[in-house]
C-alpha cells in the first residue's frame, strides 16, 4: 500500500477555454450595438456570441460524445452493476452530468433573469412607437417667403411634454410634370449637437409689424410667430447654420432635422421627421439628403456613422 495519489482519484476538471470568455464578449457587443448601431454592432456581437457558444458547448461536451471516461475503481464494480454498462460502450460518469446539470441550470436562471430586465430596458423604444400628424392650420396662413416658428402640441394627450418647435417657410408653388404643388420647408429647432433649442437669428416679425397667428386645430393651439432670420443658432455651444439648416460653425454634427408634410382639406399637416445630412440649393429647389430620424450629436453619412458615439472633434 502506498500514500502516492492514485492520479484516477482527481475529479475530471474541463479544460480551461477561452470560449465563454468570447461568448461573454460576443453578448456584450450585441447588448451595447442595439444602443449605439443596431444594424453593425449588434450582428457583430451576435455573430461573435453564436460562434463562440457553439465552440463552447462542444468543448463542454467532448467528453461525452468520446472521450473515455476514468472511473474510481472502487467505484467501478458497483457502478458497472446498476447502471448496466454496455459491453464496450462508454458510460455517463456523474461528475459530468453534475456540470452539464450546473451549467446548464446557471444558464436557464441567468436567463430568466436577464431576458426581463433586458426587455424592459430596450424594448420600449423599438414598439408601441404611435405616429403623429400634427394638424398647423390652413396653408393660407403662411404667407408665401416668410419664416415662422410654429409651436404646436405633438399628442394632446401627453400635454406639454410633447410640445415642439419648428421653423416652417412657403416657398410657393414647385411645377413638376405639369402639375403645381405647394412647397413648405419645414426644420426643427432641436440642434443636431446635444438637442438644445435652435432660436432664429434675426428680428421676429412683431419688430416689423406682423402679427403673430394663433390656429385650434385637432392638435390644439398652435402658434406662428413671423421672424426674419438670417440663419439660425443655439445658445448652448454656438452651433450655427444657414437657412436650409445647413451648419456653418460650432460642434453641430449634421444639418438640423426636417419634417415631412401633407396638404389635407387645405391644411398643412406635418409627418414624421427625419434626419440630414445637408441641402444642396435652397427653397422649393433645394436637394435634401435624407436619413432615418437620429439622436443629436449622431453622424448619419461618411466613415463617423460607424464609430458613433466616438464622434471626432470639430472646430
Ligand atoms: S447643443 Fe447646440 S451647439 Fe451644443
Amino acid at each position: 500500500m502506498t500514500d502516492e495519489p492514485n492520479p484516477h482519484d482527481e475529479p475530471h476538471l474541463p479544460s480551461p477555454t477561452l470560449w465563454p470568455i468570447g461568448f461573454a464578449i460576443g453578448v456584450a457587443v450585441a447588448l451595447v450595438g442595439l444602443i449605439i448601431n443596431p444594424l453593425y454592432l449588434s450582428t457583430l456581437g451576435a455573430v461573435i456570441a453564436v460562434v463562440f457558444g457553439v465552440l463552447w458547448a462542444r468543448a463542454a461536451t467532448a467528453d461525452l460524445r468520446g472521450r473515455p471516461v476514468e472511473v474510481e475503481p472502487e467505484r467501478r464494480s458497483r457502478e458497472a452493476a446498476v447502471e448496466h454498462v454496455e459491453a464496450g460502450g462508454s458510460r455517463f460518469p456523474r461528475s459530468r452530468f453534475l456540470e452539464g446539470a450546473t451549467l446548464g441550470l446557471g444558464g436557464v436562471i441567468g436567463g430568466i433573469v436577464t431576458v426581463p430586465i433586458a426587455g424592459f430596458a430596450l424594448l420600449p423604444p423599438f414598439i408601441g412607437q404611435k405616429k403623429h400628424e400634427v394638424d398647423l392650420g390652413p396653408v393660407t396662413d403662411f404667407a408665401e417667403g416668410q419664416w415662422y416658428v410654429a409651436t404646436f402640441t405633438v399628442d394632446p394627450a401627453e400635454g406639454e411634454v410633447s410640445s415642439r418647435t419648428a421653423f416652417i417657410r412657403n416657398n410657393g408653388a414647385l411645377t413638376t410634370g405639369g402639375s403645381s404643388v405647394p412647397s413648405f420647408t419645414i426644420i426643427s429647432n432641436r440642434c443636431a449637437h446635444l438637442g438644445c433649442p435652435v432660436q432664429a437669428n434675426g428680428p421676429s416679425g412683431q419688430i416689423l409689424g406682423m402679427k403673430n397667428i394663433v390656429q385650434h386645430t385637432a392638435n390644439g393651439k398652435v402658434t406662428l410667430v413671423p421672424v426674419v432670420p438670417a440663419g439660425f443658432g443655439c445658445p448652448c455651444h454656438g452651433g450655427q447654420y444657414d437657412t436650409e439648416g445647413n451648419r456653418t460653425a460650432g460642434p453641430p454634427v449634421r444639418a438640423l432635422d426636417r419634417y415631412d408634410y401633407l396638404i389635407k382639406n387645405g391644411n398643412i399637416i406635418l409627418a414624421s421627421s427625419y434626419s440630414v445630412s445637408h441641402v444642396d440649393n435652397t427653397g422649393a429647389q433645394a436637394k435634401i439628403h435624407k436619413y432615418k430620424l437620429v439622436g443629436p450629436g449622431e453622424h448619419v453619412d461618411g466613415i463617423e456613422q460607424v464609430f458613433y458615439p466616438l464622434n471626432p472633434p470639430h472646430h
